[in-house]
């Protein structure tokens, strides 16, 4: 805390709340483009403020991407605790990248809070087919209903570009996202700078719907080319507690 009114943080934190009109912002100092160490800072935080969130029972949901990894990775283990915590990727998606998938941490975020966790097996992109066949499987029916038990959910904030091209959409889609004015994604939408919805991608999880309901949202971001995006996603519901870095908030404020 003393770090934050030295800097002058807090002032940031209020003007970024009341720009985006959310909850609360939680603003680590320094500049994430420029210093690894940011992206760490923002794992302790974010974990920290997780934690403070959490009750006996409560159905947490994550994401997946860098800025989840390094949350999970900073979550500071505790056992002892037992809250019968149960962590559910927020979203199917099994890309290359083992480390960054939301199954992987939601495992590891689960150890570390000493409660269980569910998987869901599922591709990034699947036909409508598919998903119906799975959801008979009872143990794959049983996570995908658990989805929509999630209270709190613990997300990152994506450019619809670069998500696009990382989720390895064709040349043709991504040209028709940006088309389409898409900036910004999220748990598997693409939205424009209103944060209207742009595309959705066929696969199982926390419906936009359900996020509009929730009460506790943590999203979570870094970088100054993130900003057009956090903008967008905070239009979605007003609930969001956002965790950026001072970089990306000063951009934001541009
Ligand atoms: C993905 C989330 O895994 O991470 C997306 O599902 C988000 O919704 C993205 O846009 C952000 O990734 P990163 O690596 O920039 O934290």
């Amino acid at each position: 805390h003393f770090i934050h009114r030295f800097k002058g943080l807090t002032s940031i934190e209020d003007q970024i709340e009341k720009r985006l009109n959310i909850k609360k912002a939680i603003i680590v100092p320094g500049n994430a483009n420029e210093d690894p160490m940011v992206l760490r800072e923002i794992g302790k935080v974010t974990s920290a403020y997780l934690k403070s969130l959490l009750r006996p029972n409560t159905v947490v949901g994550v994401t997946g991407g860098r800025t989840m990894a390094t949350i999970a990775e900073e979550m500071v283990e505790d056992t002892t605790k037992k809250m019968n915590i149960t962590v559910i990727p927020a979203r199917g998606g099994l890309g290359k990248d083992v480390e960054k998938q939301a199954n992987t941490i939601a495992a590891s975020l689960a150890k570390k809070l000493g409660g269980s966790y569910k998987l869901l097996y599922m591709p990034d992109h699947i036909s409508k087919d598919i998903l119906t066949s799975l959801y008979e499987d009872p143990h794959i029916r049983d996570a995908m209903d658990f989805v929509q038990k999630i209270e709190v959910l613990l997300f990152g904030i994506g450019r619809a570009d670069k998500m696009a091209s990382r989720r390895g959409l064709s040349q043709d889609k991504i040209e028709e996202l940006i088309q389409h004015s898409a900036v910004a994604e999220a748990f598997g939408y693409y939205f424009n700078k209103n944060g209207e919805i742009v595309e959705e991608i066929n696969t199982i999880g926390v419906s936009l719907n359900h996020y509009k309901e929730l009460k506790h949202i943590i999203g979570a971001a870094t970088g100054v080319e993130k900003a057009e995006a956090v903008m967008a996603i905070s239009k979605l519901n007003p609930n969001m507690v956002l965790v950026i870095d001072e970089g990306l908030a000063i951009e934001i404020l541009k």
